[in-house]
């Protein structure tokens, strides 16, 4: 059984007051804002934006629920493990997951103490979750209290926030004073990323109809400018190439090209990933 987020921890997202059990879920005090709950997963959904599979982006995600681990190009265990590593999450602390898809990573940290809540607009790949609370929402608009969480992951996912400074400015919002922000995200120097870089056009949507119709990357140095300008201190970065089980012509490039050049500054155009890891310092 799902453990599920308690609603007295829970806020509004639209009016960001307490909300209060009700008949058929949780309504807000202040605005009256009823969200339901759904398998023990509490529904919060903003104007503009809904789990329908006639919404572009949560419709791509809900179709994926048939399947564990597999979101994104199919990443192995190790790799996983290996990305939690280099996280370095302490014990004993509350941590989120934004984005958490079907929660890989809340999943390999079972057993280490911690109150893990994942957020995610797509409700069938919520309910694929184990060791977390899942929380169905939009990472721009978040039901969490100021400073609630010491860590926070956005793997694989940031990226796929139509407003990138928003969402940074939301989970740092959320974020403790000198707790974590652990961030991977598509490598935008990476020769696939320069024909990938437009959903629009012809090549992408042809031979790359894997990604989603929202995702766009984002360079390194961007995302630690706007970390930098919301109170982050940037600890570490690094390049890197998950292994993946895949063996699609484009993962094959990148794990090429990964084993290949993985020396600075090489390593910067020729891995596929980074990572970034700051603490909130203000
Ligand atoms: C590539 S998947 C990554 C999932 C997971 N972090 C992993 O590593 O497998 C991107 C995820 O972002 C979610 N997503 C997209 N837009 C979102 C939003 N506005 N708020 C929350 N999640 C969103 C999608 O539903 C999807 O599960
Ligand atoms: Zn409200």
């Amino acid at each position: 059984m799902k453990a599920v987020a308690s609603s007295n921890l829970l806020v509004c997202p639209a009016c960001r007051t307490d909300l209060a059990a009700g008949p058929d879920g949780l309504v807000c005090h202040h605005c009256r804002q009823e969200y339901p709950v759904k398998n023990g997963i509490p529904i919060f959904f903003p104007q503009g934006l809904t789990d329908s599979d006639d919404h572009k982006e949560a419709g791509y995600w809900n179709k994926k629920d048939n399947t564990t681990d597999n979101l994104y190009e199919n990443m192995t265990d190790a790799a996983f493990r290996s990305l939690i590593h280099k996280f370095g999450l302490p014990d004993n602390t509350r941590g989120l997951e934004l984005g958490c898809g079907d929660g890989p990573f809340a999943k390999r940290l079972t057993g280490r103490n911690m109150d893990i809540y994942g957020l995610d607009i797509s409700f069938p790949l919520l309910n694929l979750t184990e060791n977390m609370k899942p929380v169905q929402g939009s990472a721009l608009d978040l039901p969490f209290r100021d400073m609630f969480f010491n860590w926070i992951i956005y793997a694989f996912a940031l990226h796929h926030m139509i407003d990138l400074e928003k969402a940074l400015k939301e989970s740092l919002r959320v974020l403790d004073v000198g707790g974590k922000i652990c961030i991977v995200e598509p490598n935008y120097y990476h020769p696939i990323r320069f024909i990938t870089r437009r959903p629009d056009t012809m090549l992408r949507q042809r031979f790359f109809s894997y990604l989603s119709p929202e995702e766009r990357w984002i360079p390194m140095h961007r995302l630690n400018k706007i970390l930098r300008a919301n109170g982050v201190t940037v600890t570490e970065y690094d390049f890197v190439t998950p292994e993946f089980k895949s063996r699609t012509l484009s993962g094959r490039i990148q794990k090429t090209l990964g084993r290949l050049f993985n020396f600075f500054p090489a390593a910067a155009v020729t891995q596929s990933y980074y990572l970034v890891i700051g603490t909130k310092h203000r």
